[in-house]
């Protein structure tokens, strides 16, 4: 396919999205619930391929919520794991492609080695201003409210991104209709795209669809 046909102004700045299935896509095929995870690393980067064709300036994605935690810790010591591996593996390929890795949530809990991956992928981009990729990673909305709130000082200013415009459009896969703590401040004003597609099976095509359908909206907010 080839890119959305949508106009220059229609293409939003920030897209956001909430990678969620990865579990019922593995479990529909009597695989392991990670196997699904492991999926889903074809699918982020396709997508990442795709907003750089179109000219996406900043792709939040959701890796890790703070709530993900509660998951059994078999899990949670696989996504650990996973993301590790992906950071190490996907920095170069991101380098050579222009794009600045940022990782976004609470430092506080994640495994150092994790820490680490995360800081060495953040030094070899910081140079980039093609795109930002800003993976959030034991984020969470209240979690990311609750530390502006607890420096005193404006709650825009303070945020884990603050430069970072709102999120224009928000995008969920796996049916599910819910923002589940999900950068609940930037997506005051966010266009909401939900698709039954199990994240695995998400691709740029499917970015490109939800594309399409963002630029037939008609953005208010709040006013006439
Ligand atoms: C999203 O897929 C990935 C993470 C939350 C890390 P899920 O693991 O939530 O998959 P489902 O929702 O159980 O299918
Ligand atoms: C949201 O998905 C978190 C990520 C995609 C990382 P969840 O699967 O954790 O959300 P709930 O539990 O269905 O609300
Ligand atoms: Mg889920």
């Amino acid at each position: 396919m080839t890119l959305p046909n949508i106009p220059e102004e229609r293409v939003p700045a920030h897209v956001a999205i909430i990678m969620d299935g990865n579990g019922r896509w593995a479990e529909e095929r009597g695989l392991h619930r990670t196997q699904g995870h492991e999926m889903g690393e074809k699918a982020l980067f396709d997508v990442v391929e795709g907003a750089l064709e179109v000219g996406i300036r900043y792709l939040s994605v959701y890796a890790f919520s703070t709530e993900n935690w509660n998951r059994p810790q078999e899990e949670v010591d696989f996504l650990m794991g996973f993301n590790r591996m992906l950071l190490r593996q996907r920095r170069g390929d991101l380098d050579e492609r222009r794009v600045k890795i940022r990782r976004v949530g609470r430092r506080a809990g994640v495994p150092e080695d994790v820490l680490v991956e995360f800081d060495e992928a953040e030094a070899k981009t910081a140079h980039h201003d093609r795109m930002d990729l800003l993976i959030c990673f034991n984020y969470g909305g209240r979690a990311e409210l609750e530390d502006a709130a607890s420096t005193g000082g404006p709650l825009a200013e303070n945020l884990y991104a603050p430069e970072v415009p709102d999120v224009d459009l928000l995008i969920r896969t796996s049916g599910e209709m819910r923002l589940s703590n999900f950068l609940l401040w930037q997506s005051a004003y966010a266009e909401l795209y939900f698709t039954d597609v199990l994240w695995p099976d998400f691709d740029r095509h499917a970015l490109f669809k939800a594309l399409e359908d963002y630029a037939s909206r008609e953005r208010r907010f709040g006013g006439l």
